[in-house]
């Protein structure tokens, strides 16, 4: 199949077809078999990718950084823009221009939504948007993606629950839209308290893509029917009142209880970091728990497969 991310922007997941997702699974299930036989190769030496975290991350950060060093490219790593001229006052858009005369492709995360987007429109290379704001995270929803899919081989049919901060979360933004481009046929139940719903634009977007959608609050009422449990923590850092998210931010806590009613198969998922118990200690060695196994295992192989389409014709 033809690489069509060749030199794009990856900045949401309508940025993602359907076509575009096999060819990223099939190039993540090479380098998995390259990482586990030689560590890696040099295909991508003499490219240099540069990392402007203007938001604090552990996983995205670093696995993009591991990804392109185990595909032999160099790296500008910045997590924290603290010790840049953005502190002397240098616009947004200077930096984005200086980064993209250096680097061969920009991977931005910032507290506002849209400026990976502005990135894009500024920049002459391809900008990877690593979350922006409460908007998106397109590349932690293709291997969230990904992991389903291997995880389900065989099924059609899927009932997927999102729980948690639905509103702010820009996982499960993300997810909901690209999901439905895996061809599985996807049942979503919605679950969240009232105050942090879905966005009435994406859960619209969903249904039209046939996809029933089910919105509650309540969590025992799924857990039994469903085979994807994708658990979000409450994004303290989008309440400007912080005593409301102390109110809610233990909304829900999915331990063994809860999931005493699951099938043998449902698998519990967390884009991570679990940040107020939302998902208990004792689930992190339960057989159906992903999120610190596969889940966060295939975020290196994905960025390594979305690199190497991007910066490479083939
Ligand atoms: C997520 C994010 O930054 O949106 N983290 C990540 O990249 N895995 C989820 C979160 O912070 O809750």
């Amino acid at each position: 199949m033809k690489n069509s991310l060749f030199l794009k922007d990856l900045i949401s997941s309508d940025d993602i077809s359907s076509e575009n997702l096999t060819v990223i699974f099939e190039k993540a299930r090479e380098l998995i078999s390259l990482v586990k036989q030689k560590g890696g190769d040099n295909r991508l030496q003499g490219r240099i990718l540069a990392a402007l975290f203007f938001e604090p991350s552990t996983r995205t950060f670093s696995s993009f950084i591991t990804a392109m060093q185990r595909l032999g490219g160099g790296i500008i790593p910045l997590n924290g823009m603290q010790n840049t001229s953005i502190e002397k006052g240098e616009s947004f858009e200077h930096t984005i221009r200086v980064f993209s005369s250096y680097a061969d492709c920009l991977v931005v995360r910032h507290p506002q939504v849209g400026m990976p987007q502005i990135a894009a429109l500024v920049a002459s290379v391809p900008v990877i948007n690593a979350g922006d704001g409460i908007g998106e995270h397109p590349s932690q929803a293709v291997y969230d993606c990904f992991t389903i899919v291997s995880r389900f081989i065989g099924k059609s049919r899927l009932t997927v629950s999102l729980i948690g901060d639905l509103k702010n979360g820009r996982t499960v933004h993300s997810l909901a839209k690209l999901l439905p481009k895996t061809g599985l046929k996807i049942n979503f139940n919605f679950v969240s308290p009232e105050v942090l719903k879905m966005p009435p634009e994406i859960t619209g977007y969903v249904k039209s893509k046939n996809c029933p959608v089910t919105e509650t609050d309540d969590l025992l009422s799924v857990v039994g029917k469903s085979e994807v449990l994708y658990v979000t923590r409450v994004q303290k850092e989008r309440f400007s009142d912080l005593g409301e998210y102390e109110k809610i931010k233990n909304y829900y806590v999915v331990n063994r209880k809860v999931l005493q009613n699951s099938a043998k198969d449902t698998v519990i998922m967390h884009p991570l970091p679990i940040a107020a118990g939302e998902i208990s200690d004792d689930l992190d060695d339960y057989p159906g728990s992903l999120y610190l196994r596969q889940q966060l295992q295939n975020g290196l192989y994905i960025r390594m497969a979305l690199l190497d389409l991007i910066l490479r014709d083939q």
